[in-house]
C-alpha cells in the first residue's frame, strides 16, 4: 500500500519518502513502481519526461529520522496495533508539531493508535484502497480530538489528487471494511459447507454477481495476513459479535505465510 501510497502523492508533485525497516521490501517496492511506471508510459497515459520526474520525486530508505522534515506522514505498516503504536510514539518524537500524522488502517481505532501520542490533533486516519492509483475512494478517520481544519485540508489535497473522500466515523472497519466483512465470510462459510471449492465461487460471483474480482482472488490480491487482521479488529471491536467472526481458514493461511499474491500462495497458486 505505502508504495501505491506514493506513487499517487508523486504524481501530484509531492517529494516522497518510503521509509520501510526492511530492504528487500524497499527494492521490490522500487522495481515495482518503476515496471508500472513503464506500462503507464507503454499505454501512453503519461510520457517519458512525466514518468522519470514520479521516480525523482521518490527517495526510499530504512532510515526512520528521514521523515523528520515532512509535512504529512501517512503510515501503512503491518495491521497490528502495538506495533503501530510503538511507530506514531516514534514518529512524534521526530517530527515537527505542524506535521499531520495519518495511518492507514483497514480496521483499527484510529484513537487507540494515536493514544499513545502527546499531541493527538495532528492524527487521523486516511484509509486507501488498493490498488491506490486506480481506486478512487478514500476514507478519512478523524478522531474526537483531530483538528478539523486540518482534517479539511487533508480532504482538499485528496481530492486534488483525484481522490473521492468520505469522511468515516472511527468505528471498527469504518465503513468499507465493515462492509466487506459478509462477503468474505459467507464465501468461507459455503466453502466450509463443502458447497463450492474456491474458483468456483468466484466464478459465480464474476457471472452472476457482476463483481470484479471474487472473493477468495480478492483476498489473496489483500493478502491473508492484512484480510485475516481486519476480521479479528472487526470481531474484537464488536464485542465478538458472532457475525464477524474470523474463519479458521484464514488464521491458518496467514500461521503458514500463505498470504496470496505476495507470497506466491493463498487461496490459489501463484507461482
Ligand atoms: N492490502 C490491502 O489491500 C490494504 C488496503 C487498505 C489498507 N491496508 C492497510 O495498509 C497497511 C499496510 O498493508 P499492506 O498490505 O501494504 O502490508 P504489507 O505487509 O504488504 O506491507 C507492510 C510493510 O510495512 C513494513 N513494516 C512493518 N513494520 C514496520 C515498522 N515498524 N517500520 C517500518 N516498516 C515496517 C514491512 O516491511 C512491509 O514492507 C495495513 O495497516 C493494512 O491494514 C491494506
Amino acid at each position: 500500500m505505502g508504495s501505491g501510497i506514493a506513487q499517487v502523492a508523486a504524481s501530484n508533485g509531492c517529494q516522497v519518502t518510503i521509509v520501510d525497516s526492511s530492504q528487500p521490501a524497499l527494492e521490490n517496492s522500487k522495481s515495482k513502481l518503476k515496471s508500472i511506471l513503464n506500462r503507464l508510459v507503454e499505454k501512453g497515459k503519461i510520457n517519458e519526461e512525466q514518468s522519470k520526474s514520479i521516480l525523482a520525486r521518490i527517495h526510499w530508505t530504512t532510515k526512520m529520522d528521514e521523515i523528520s522534515n515532512s509535512n504529512m506522514v501517512i503510515e501503512a505498516i503491518v495491521e497490528n496495533l502495538e506495533i503501530k503504536q510503538n511507530l506514531f510514539s516514534e514518529m512524534e518524537s521526530l517530527v515537527s508539531d505542524i506535521c499531520i500524522l495519518a495511518t492507514n488502517t483497514s480496521s483499527l481505532s484510529v484513537s487507540k493508535i494515536a493514544s499513545v501520542c502527546k499531541l493527538k490533533s495532528r492524527i487521523m486516519g486516511v484509509h486507501f484502497f488498493n490498488p491506490v492509483p486506480l481506486m478512487k475512494l478514500v476514507e478519512v478517520i478523524p478522531t474526537e480530538e483531530t483538528d478539523k481544519k486540518l482534517l479539511s485540508e487533508v480532504k482538499s489535497s485528496l481530492e486534488g489528487w483525484g481522490k473521492s473522500v468520505v469522511t468515516a466515523k472511527d468505528t471498527p472497519g469504518f465503513i468499507v471494511n465493515r462492509v466487506a466483512r459478509p462477503f468474505y465470510s459467507e464465501a468461507l462459510k459455503i466453502y466450509e459447507e463443502g458447497l463450492a471449492d474456491f474458483a468456483t465461487i468466484d466464478w459465480a460471483m464474476k457471472e452472476f454477481g457482476g463483481f470484479r474480482m471474487g472473493p477468495f482472488e480478492l483476498m489473496d490480491y489483500i493478502g491473508n495476513d492484512v484480510n485475516y487482521s481486519a476480521t479479528k479488529a472487526v470481531y474484537d471491536g464488536t464485542n465478538h459479535d458472532p457475525r464477524y467472526k474470523p474463519s479458521p481458514i484464514q488464521k491458518k493461511l496467514m500461521d503458514e505465510g500463505l498470504l496470496g499474491r505476495k507470497s506466491g500462495r493463498g487461496y490459489f497458486d501463484y507461482s
